[in-house]
């Protein structure tokens, strides 16, 4: 059976509406995992525009699972994950104007620079993911820059409008799964991925993890809603 991350930023992202300190991703950790999460994603990203430094911190002393740091290869951000250790990181690309991770890191072009970062990381034992696009290049590119593990943007096959669309982005992925097993990488997938569109890339030969953030925090909102209503509405009555 393939492994679920959790991405949990966006409990972050409702937290930093009020700069408060409700809700806590480190708590929103914990709930992820005692529903079965194999491991715990969070993205610090240089605007810390939801998880800040501290997050990490405070999940690195928390959870018990792998902790995937999602980061920028980029000078300030690999200091703190060398600091802090996680147990994986995954290198994306990062804009500034961007709502989320929009494509993935193109490391066949940028994979002279990324080494040295790749190299870092593994002499402190931990893991590196890229996060690229289901394309050949990239994934050769990847294996030559010395990651274990290659994450495959699902973004193109959830964001489909088309049936047959979806069908081939699929395809892509498989294939790029496929090179990604051949060079002797681990085949994670993830982005977009929701409670309607995941069966037929779970279902995919050889694949390891699937990263879901969204979906399962959106889902979250409506499972709890109701209660966290009766709750308050408990109070009152008792007042
Ligand atoms: N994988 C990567 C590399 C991502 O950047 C994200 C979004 O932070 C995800 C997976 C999860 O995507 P989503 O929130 O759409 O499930």
């Amino acid at each position: 059976m393939n492994k679920l991350g959790v991405n949990i930023d966006h409990v972050a992202t409702l937290r930093q509406a009020r700069h408060g300190y409700e809700p806590d991703p480190v708590w929103a950790a914990v709930q992820a995992q005692l529903g079965g999460a194999d491991l715990i994603t969070v993205h610090l990203r240089e605007d810390r525009r939801h998880i800040q430094d501290r997050d990490v911190e405070r999940l690195r002393e928390t959870v018990t699972v792998p902790l995937n740091l999602e980061m920028a290869a980029v000078n300030e951000i690999v200091a703190i994950a060398l600091r802090l250790r996680p147990a994986m990181v995954t290198l994306v690309p990062e804009k500034r104007t961007e709502v989320t991770t929009e494509g993935g890191l193109n490391v066949a072009t940028g994979w002279r620079r990324l080494r040295g970062v790749v190299r870092r990381f593994h002499r402190y034992g931990i893991a590196v993911s890229a996060f690229i696009d289901a394309e050949r290049r990239q994934v050769l590119a990847a294996r030559r820059l010395g990651c274990a593990i290659c994450e495959i943007h699902t973004g193109p096959y959830a964001n489909a409008a088309r049936r047959s669309k979806q069908q081939a982005e699929l395809e892509k992925i498989r294939t790029a799964g496929e090179e990604v097993l051949n060079l002797g990488m681990q085949f994670n997938a993830g982005h977009g991925l929701n409670y309607q569109n995941v069966t037929p890339v779970a279902s995919l030969p050889g694949i390891e993890e699937l990263h879901i953030g969204h979906a399962i925090i959106s889902r979250a909102v409506f499972i709890g809603l109701r209660r966290a209503v009766a709750e308050m509405k408990a109070a009152m009555v008792r007042a």
